[in-house]
């Protein structure tokens, strides 16, 4: 059987535990998560054992990061599957703050805001708060754990950009890595929100992916990007989609774009099947 990985319940112990590796002059990476783990989390715990001595894996479900209209508290928690799926991929700690006030103690008054691609009108649209709770408890995990490199998912590309750009905006000294997307057989992004799927949803949920591929390839090729994004949208709407948007942008900055001309072109969508949001983007 795999060895169980530490479990660090407050900032002190998991402090003391990281201190340690540093002195033995160890690199540390960082996986940031909500639990709820899938093929999708394990692939940035294997990068991270990759390119680090020691991996630390975040489980915490961030309040900050859901309106109350959102799913914070059906939010699946599936704790100790989590803690041996880990254990499968010799992660060496689990940083799980034992309540909400481990991470927002009473009083708390300071929130990161993110600007650029957090306001770029994609997720922020739809979810006003979202980046600010997000960059909120990834600056704290930085601060806490003080990793050499962290690692995200492109499934988040937003997220990705709204990291990245945070972490060099504040000098934080370590190093944001993205990983592609993975994905069911049928090209379905893993989420830990596709359990809420009813079997039917289920069949019509890949239909997202195939839009994102079509388009991708006729954008490549040169034609109208506004043409081809409108003809994307009636597909997924005609799918029983409430499509929210379906946008090329730039992969860097997630500007807006109008021709590949205009810099490598990443195509991104949301829309909500039923009462489960899905999101997926892909590069052209
Ligand atoms: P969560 O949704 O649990 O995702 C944790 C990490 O796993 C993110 O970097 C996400 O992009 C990545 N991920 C999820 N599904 C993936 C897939 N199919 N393929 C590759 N990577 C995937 O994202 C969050 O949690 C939170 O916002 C967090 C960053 C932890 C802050 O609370």
């Amino acid at each position: 059987m795999a060895r169980r990985p530490k479990i660090a319940k407050t900032v002190a112990a998991l402090r003391r535990q990281v201190a340690r590796w540093r002195n033995e002059g160890e690199t540390v990476a960082l996986v940031p998560t909500m639990g709820a783990l899938h093929e999708g989390h394990l692939a940035l715990v294997r990068l991270g054992r990759r390119r680090a001595d020691r991996v630390v894996v975040s489980i915490f479900v961030n309040p900050a990061q859901f309106a109350p209209s959102e799913d914070f508290s059906t939010y699946p928690r599936t704790f100790d599957t989590d803690v041996a799926a880990l254990a499968e991929e010799k992660a060496d700690l689990v940083w799980a703050p034992e309540n909400v006030s481990v991470m927002y103690p009473e009083g708390f008054a300071t929130r990161i805001v993110p600007e650029g691609p957090a306001t770029a009108g994609l997720e922020d649209a739809f979810r006003p708060d979202f980046f600010k709770g997000v960059a909120t408890v990834v600056a704290k995990l930085f601060t806490q754990v003080a990793p050499n490199l962290a690692v995200f998912g492109e499934k988040d590309y937003q997220q990705l950009r709204v990291v990245t750009r945070m972490a060099r905006d504040l000098d934080l000294p370590l190093k944001v890595i993205g990983i592609k997307t993975v994905r069911e057989p049928d090209g379905l992004a893993m989420s830990s929100r596709n359990v809420y799927l009813t079997p039917d949803e289920r069949a019509v949920a890949p239909t997202l992916y195939r839009v994102l591929t079509l388009c991708a390839e006729k954008i490549a090729k040169g034609r109208p990007i506004a043409t081809i994004l409108s003809e994307g949208r009636e597909v997924i709407e005609r799918g029983g989609f409430a499509l929210e948007y379906l946008e090329a942008r730039h992969a860097e900055t997630l500007a807006p774009v109008r021709s590949i001309k205009d810099g490598p072109v990443r195509l991104l969508v949301a829309a909500k099947l039923g009462k489960t949001r899905l999101i997926d983007n892909v590069g052209v």
